[in-house]
């Protein structure tokens, strides 16, 4: 079945029809589709298209196409230029003749807004629950070692010691902003486009208002070509779904290199780790790398649609048909790298021995003392100074900072006061740092309490 042709004289060949149908993938939209047609049934009864009964009875059938879609073999075979035209098939083969009523006054051009914004609304609200997952593991994770100690990079350099919970905490910001977007996503597709017509607005006096509460839409989308024209709100979500995946891509990184042998400092689970068919000892880290994998296939989805939309004159134009692809891909892929990296942080087991060591081990506790210096009257460009050359004479003499004494510190310099010597243990420098959103211990407890909130509330 077509929803045109009295105006071809041949139909179209199989070559082009196979070319530019898309049931093959907005069939997902089935239900959206199905959803929007039985409101549209209820606008059409209120402008006196339909009767009640005719209403009913379309509504009914389009309950029954909904069950019958559900089953395995609804798609088999079926040739429908796109969604849109399968339900309206179905929908005759269901209710008969009153069928050819339902796309009264209504074009597919705003069809597809509306389905988009319907399962947009449902997916943003999905990822924003998974996002919650990950960030609810974080802070699980964070709570199993609320003292470990690791080196902070700065160049991949070990620049400062932070508290393995004032890492995580990172990543629960990253992600909490993400939780938002796809919050702002949603609002952004929440505006109901019924009414539009194809570009033009409708030729029936549709009450819009109507249509928008009987879908649960916040807003009415405010002009018809617009509408037509518009895909602003599938972006929106590639957008998110794009910065969410780049977020889990660092994380992946990180622990990529954290959970190797040369760091040490992280376990990951037997259950999220694969082997080697040849290397009999190898345990990699395959769920990581395929996140950040995935990242760079959800950024390419967002490129996409970029680049289809660009230069598209107004309004609706057949190239826009590409916008479904790349967002289910999107959608798939971050919903699924969500579920797996909730896993994976939830498995996780940190070694604290081991950051701590590396902190212990390297001059990380420099910026304390300078900083110590300072609070004591020394000019910081001059303590700055004097710790650069402490730091050079214990790695020309192979001194860790544990290798100092409090004599041999004032020795080396009189600025340094006796109680400065407790700084050379980067766990004492830590406590410096209580400023609000710093790592120390006060300020990071107070964070994660904070956190605990955060979520709740967002969930
Ligand atoms: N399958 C089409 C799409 O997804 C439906 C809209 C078709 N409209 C048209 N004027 N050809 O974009």
């Amino acid at each position: 079945m077509k929803l045109w042709g009295g105006r071809f004289e041949t139909g179209p060949s199989e070559i082009f029809e196979r070319f530019s149908g898309s049931l093959e993938f907005d069939r997902r939209l089935i239900g959206a589709d199905i959803l929007g047609s039985q409101a549209f049934a209820r606008a059409l009864e209120q402008a006196g298209i339909l009767s009640a009964e005719e209403r009913a009875r379309i509504v009914d059938a389009l309950d029954r196409i909904r069950e019958e879609a559900a089953g395995p073999e609804f798609f088999e075979g079926a040739a429908d230029e796109d969604v849109h035209t399968l339900v309206i098939r179905k929908l005759k083969e269901h209710a008969g003749a009153v069928a050819d009523k339902i796309h009264t006054g209504r074009s597919r051009n705003e069809q597809v807004s509306l389905d988009l914004r319907l399962w947009l609304r449902g997916e943003c609200d999905r990822q924003h629950g998974l996002l919650g997952g990950v960030m609810r593991a974080l802070l699980d994770l964070a709570g199993r070692y609320p003292d470990a100690v690791i080196p902070g990079y700065t160049h991949t350099r070990r620049a400062q010691a932070v508290l393995w919970p004032h890492y995580l905490l990172a990543y629960f910001e990253m992600f909490a902003r993400d939780a938002e977007r796809f919050a702002e996503a949603r609002r952004r597709a929440d505006a109901m486009p019924l009414g539009s017509g194809a570009l033009a607005g409708s030729g029936f006096p549709f009450d819009r208002q109507a249509m928008a509460r009987d879908l649960g839409f916040a807003a009415l989308t405010a002009n018809s070509m617009d509408v037509s024209a518009d895909r602003d709100f599938a972006l929106d979500f590639l957008y998110a779904a794009t910065v969410t995946m780049l977020h889990l891509s660092r994380l992946a990184e990180d622990w990529i290199l954290y959970s190797t042998e040369e760091f040490g400092w992280l376990e990951l689970a037997d259950e999220v780790t694969s082997g080697s068919s040849l290397m009999p000892q190898k345990k990699n880290p395959d769920a990581l790398e395929l996140i950040r994998g995935k990242c760079g296939r959800v950024l390419g989805c967002l490129n996409s649609l970029m680049v289809t939309m660009k230069g598209l004159p107004l309004t609706y134009n057949r190239d826009m048909q590409e916008d479904k692809e790349p967002l289910f891909e999107a959608a798939v892929q971050v919903g699924g790298s969500l579920e797996m990296a909730g896993a994976v942080i939830a498995s996780a087991r940190l070694n604290a021995e081991r950051p701590l060591a590396a902190a212990q081990e390297s001059w990380v506790v420099a910026t304390d003392l300078a900083e110590a210096l300072a609070r004591a009257g020394t000019p910081f460009h001059q303590a700055h100074q004097l710790v650069g050359k402490l730091v050079l004479e214990s790695v020309r003499t192979g001194k860790k900072p544990a290798d100092w004494t409090a004599d041999d510190l004032r020795r080396f310099a009189p600025e340094f006061t006796a109680d400065m010597a407790r700084l050379l243990d980067p766990r004492e420098g830590l406590r410096t740092r209580e400023v609000a959103g710093g790592t120390g211990p006060g300020a990071v407890a107070r964070a994660l309490e904070q956190a605990r909130a955060r979520l709740a509330e967002l969930l």
